[in-house]
């Protein structure tokens, strides 16, 4: 990688705790994610190996593993906090065997064999440089067999256009009406100008493809957030 990413520090030990807490009450937009992933995801094989990037507090991988009880999963997240998360509810769940937990970035994952499939939801939005961005995508790439699918999630939007502005209004307003602290929304603004590249949607979708993926779909927006499907090109560089 050319410069490691700064991580946020709302992944950090006192944040982690309260993760899943604080974004329950948007929890629609996120299983609308989850429910197209999983029909997206339908033609893997019984057994397949998934890599979820960025997997946080492992959202998307309890999503799967109910779906999906043959496959085995791969989460990479460089939190410490929200990983221990993850490790405690998956035991809760019982599906602590199923899962490999790596503790930092996807460069210093042991190597495997390719992977049939992989996740990013909501990550790659948080580096900024984005030749860093298009080589996070490469290294994906360079992990999933040729043609296998991933699922991607990000804030994206024109910021500049008034459809951006409008939408980002929207945005905060919808945090606001969940319940979140006025405080909390003010650091969450501040976040997004610092430490987060929400980059219009064709950006995205180039950085994606110049990393080794065909042309992305775009498949969902909720506000802020936009999903897309690429297949790993059948060859890359
Ligand atoms: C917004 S959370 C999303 C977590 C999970 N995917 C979900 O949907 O609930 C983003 C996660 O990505 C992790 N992250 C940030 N930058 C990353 C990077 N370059 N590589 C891998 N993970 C990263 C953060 O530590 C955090 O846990």
């Amino acid at each position: 990688m050319s410069s490691l990413p700064r991580l946020p520090a709302f992944f950090d030990k006192d944040q982690a705790s309260t993760y899943d807490e604080r974004f329950a009450k948007l929890v629609a937009m996120r299983d609308a994610i989850h429910l197209i992933m999983g029909s997206a995801f339908a033609d893997l094989p019984a057994n397949a190996r998934i890599l979820c990037v960025g997997a946080g507090t492992g959202a998307e991988v309890f999503y799967l593993s109910r779906k999906y009880p043959g496959w085995h999963f791969t989460a990479v997240e460089p939190a410490a906090a929200m990983l221990d998360v993850f490790r405690r509810r998956a035991a809760e769940e019982g599906i602590s065997e199923r899962c490999s937990f790596h503790e930092g970035y996807l460069d210093s994952l042991p190597p495997t064999d390719e992977f049939d499939a992989a996740t990013s939801i909501l990550v790659s939005q948080f580096i900024l440089d984005p030749e860093v961005r298009r080589e996070f995508f490469e290294g994906i790439a360079t992990r999933l067999k040729p043609g296998g699918p991933l699922l991607s999630a990000d804030l994206s939007t024109h910021l500049a256009s008034n459809e951006g502005q409008g939408v980002f209004n929207l945005w905060l307003g919808m945090l606001a009406s969940s319940a979140m602290p006025a405080e909390q929304i003010a650091q969450m603004r501040a976040a997004y100008e610092r430490d987060v590249a929400i980059l219009p949607p064709g950006e995205v979708e180039a950085i994606i493809m110049a990393g080794g993926f065909g042309q992305p779909l775009r498949i969902l927006q909720t506000l802020l957030i936009r999903a897309w499907f690429a297949r790993r090109a059948e060859s890359i560089s």
